[in-house]
């Protein structure tokens, strides 16, 4: 007996381990026309994403601890390959761009991670995630059925699955990694460009698949997906839509909490009332895996936004604000939602709904499992009135534009338009650091400077830049006739400058002679000012600034940056002089640059001026500051609104484009309701003021004391001004 006894524990023993061991072999995420399933279980979840170089690793296990308190179940990201590549062959996974350590501090809290590997990924995002060096590969065309391409995209994305494989990061491997995607958004580049198009698809989605993950793809926006890659959906709604093969669960990759702010733009925002509006309105029509985009925007440090005028801040007005608080009301209640939701999710992953009007505009979906679990949605679609509808006998109350969540088929815990919190009242308050400043200013270079070069004619700034600096020098000359009668008449002539973007500082004889910018409906911009010229030789001094490179569009690796011309002066005795094809020299970037002011090094070598001698509203301006870390705690931004245009670094770290100068057009800034579709033109605040004044400066970028910051402006401020402040509720 006691041999049998011990024979059976011992199978027991074996087949319990050998279970162990299997389970953690065939752990699988896969999925049905229902849900994703993980380890046999459909689930009902609720993601977000937080872009990993857009926050500090010093910051990521809070803003996921954040996360999950609101009731998110996965993290999002996209891979952002020119943060690791910058070089061809030259890798960077450190700081902000170790993806291992972001994807690990998410499994250090129990949540799961979507890798949108892309790589490509729009994201307003510099070049749209790819790197410089791709535009310069002999034969290349992006996102279309070409050799060059193809090669590269596979070789990137090969290294970042293989990277994962070896980290143990994928589910099956008992990582949080539940799916990747490949691509994004290509269906409407597929339309527009046809059959490479479709040939590139089938290739990458083959190439993807071939990776053996062990997790599923997914494709966002594409309708002609090949299994088993997931379609899914990106918007402010989704409930209309539905994956093109019916045995597939039906997702929402970007729910959009908000919209990115432009310098020139006021600062979109999204009522929470109709955020949970639409997530609930697709969770009730069988949607069963929603990401917000974004759950926390964060920071486009460095150059790292996109050509499209993309402010440095990219709050996004989501649930975490850029600087990692909680925004209220809209945190709060997702939290609250998400709740109802996960109460619910039984019924939801195991029946069909019935649907069924209420009156007019209103609509119950019940979810009524075998099981007993039951689930119900009472919808009013009406923007205007409140619904009383009946269900069951029992009266509910339903405010306009509204989703009432019953979990058990009995009782309202969520209505999306009842908000039981209150708006935070967010502020920056000023702390104490004192900075004493430091000047030194540029001067517009000459063709006689070491390092120009000379061309006829003008040529494109990209190209020239190789994006190494936003800024490019156009310098040339004008003789003028000493018997030209604009010297005694006073008339002074006109010089026109067309640039294809983005921005434009024009210099005569060493002079400031005027600005001109573009903007992101139209990057494109014509300088046209009278400028004063002797008799002689005349240096003309152009400093075009590039706002980065696009990041959207069919082949946007094609699109012009620079001053293309033409270019004339207008009001000499022969008419009008074109200036265009004439002699050039080129300077890419600045003196300052040269010099690294904007290093620890570097800036202690050059000739700064102090005390009085500061300058001040004068273009071209490097100012530095040491500063020691204020004691009060809390997240902190520089208050820029006294300067105009430029680039701000902490010991040495890039803050980013600073450019408050641009003021938000538009006067539609008042009030808005939350009722009926939303649009990320429906409400806007900040018209008429700096679409962005703070800049955030990350705590941990700072020292206790002895910090140096360093500013270059472009047209001239009062760094007296600049204040640190501390961002609260
Ligand atoms: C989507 C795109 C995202 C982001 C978003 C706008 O179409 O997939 O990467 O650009 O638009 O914020």
């Amino acid at each position: 007996m006691g041999f049998i006894w011990k024979i059976s524990t011992w199978v027991v023993s074996i087949v319990f381990i050998l279970s162990c061991i299997c389970s953690s072999v065939t752990a699988t995420v896969t999925y049905d026309d229902k849900a994703i399933i993980i380890n046999g279980q459909r689930r009902i979840l609720i993601s977000g994403s937080i872009h990993y170089p857009r926050s500090t690793p010093e910051m990521w296990p809070d803003l996921i601890q954040k996360a999950k308190d609101g009731g998110l179940d996965v993290i999002q990201t996209y891979v952002f390959w020119n943060g690791h590549e910058p070089t061809r062959g030259k890798f960077n996974f450190e700081g902000r761009y170790d993806l291992v350590r972001f994807i690990k501090v998410v499994q250090q809290a129990g949540l799961y991670v979507h890798l949108r590997i892309g790589p490509y990924v729009c994201a307003e995002w510099n070049f749209g995630g790819f790197p410089t060096w791709l535009k310069f590969v002999p034969g290349i065309s992006f996102r279309t059925d070409n050799g060059p391409f193809k090669v590269e995209m596979q070789r990137f994305t090969e290294r970042i699955v293989n990277m994962m494989k070896s980290n143990r990061l994928f589910e099956p491997q008992g990582g949080p990694i539940i799916m990747s995607q490949i691509e994004n958004e290509y269906g409407p580049i597929e339309w527009e460009i046809g059959a490479p198009g479709k040939s590139y698809t089938k290739w990458f989605s083959s190439m993807a698949v071939g990776l053996n993950t062990g997790v599923p793809w997914i494709m966002c926006k594409q309708e002609d997906v090949p299994d088993p890659i997931i379609d899914t959906c990106n918007g402010f709604y989704c409930e209309g839509f539905f994956p093109k093969k019916w045995y597939k669960p039906k997702m929402w990759t970007e729910v959009w909490t908000g919209w990115y702010t432009e310098f020139g733009g006021p600062v979109p925002y999204r009522p929470a009332e109709d955020l949970a509006f639409s997530v609930v309105r697709f969770v009730q029509n069988r949607g069963s895996f929603f990401n917000y985009y974004m759950y926390h925007g964060g920071t486009n440090f460095g150059r790292e936004s996109s050509g499209l005028f993309i402010a440095t801040s990219y709050d996004y007005d989501a649930p975490l604000d850029e600087y990692g608080l909680q925004r209220e009301p809209k945190y709060g209640h997702l939290r609250l939602m998400h709740r109802a939701i996960k109460q619910a999710e039984a019924a939801l992953v195991s029946a069909y709904p019935t649907v069924w009007s209420l009156g007019k505009n209103s609509e119950a979906h019940e979810y009524r499992a075998k099981s007993g679990a039951c689930a119900a949605f009472l919808a009013n679609y009406d923007t205007r009135s409140w619904a009383k509808v009946d269900y069951f006998n029992k009266l509910y109350d339903l405010p306009p534009w509204s989703i009432s969540i019953l979990p058990d088929c009995k009782n309202e815990v969520f209505n999306t338009a009842k908000v039981g919190f209150h708006g935070s009242h967010m502020k920056m308050l000023p702390v104490s650091a004192a900075f004493h400043w430091q000047s030194f200013t540029e001067e517009a270079p000459t063709a006689d400077d070491g390092d120009t070069f000379t061309k006829w004619g003008l040529y494109e700034q990209l190209n020239l830049t190789r994006d190494y600096s936003d800024y490019l020098w156009y310098l040339t000359d004008v003789n003028i006739a000493s018997n030209e009668w604009f010297l005694k008449n006073g008339k002074d002539p006109i010089l026109t400058i067309a640039s294809a973007g983005h921005t434009l500082q024009v210099f005569v004889n060493g002079q400031p002679s005027g600005i001109a910018y573009g903007s992101l409906e139209n990057p494109k911009l014509t300088f046209t000012g009278s400028v004063k010229l002797r008799a002689g030789i005349n240096r003309i001094s152009l400093l075009s600034s590039s706002m980065g490179l696009s990041n959207v569009g069919v082949h946007y690796e094609t699109y012009s940056t620079g001053i293309l011309g033409p270019v004339t002066l207008k009001g000499l005795n022969g008419g009008t002089r074109d200036l265009t094809k004439q002699k050039w020299s080129y300077k890419v970037g600045l003196k300052g640059q040269t010099m690294s002011l904007h290093t620890l090094g570097g800036s202690s070598s050059s000739n700064w001026l102090e005390g009085s001698l500061v300058g001040q509203k004068h273009p071209l301006s490097w100012y530095k500051a040491t500063f020691n870390a204020p004691r009060e705690s809390g997240p902190l931004a520089l208050d820029m609104s006294s300067m105009g245009k430029g680039q701000i670094w902490i010991n040495g770290e890039s803050v980013g484009r600073h450019w408050p100068a641009y003021i938000a057009r538009g006067s539609n800034c008042g009030t808005c309701s939350y009722a009926g579709t939303y649009t990320e033109k429906k409400c806007l605040s900040n018209c008429g003021q700096p679409s962005q004044k703070w800049y955030h400066v990350p705590r941990s970028w700072l020292k206790p004391t002895g910090n140096q910051l360093v500013i270059f402006e472009e047209w001239g401020g009062n760094p007296f001004g600049i204040s640190l402040v501390r961002r609260t509720l």
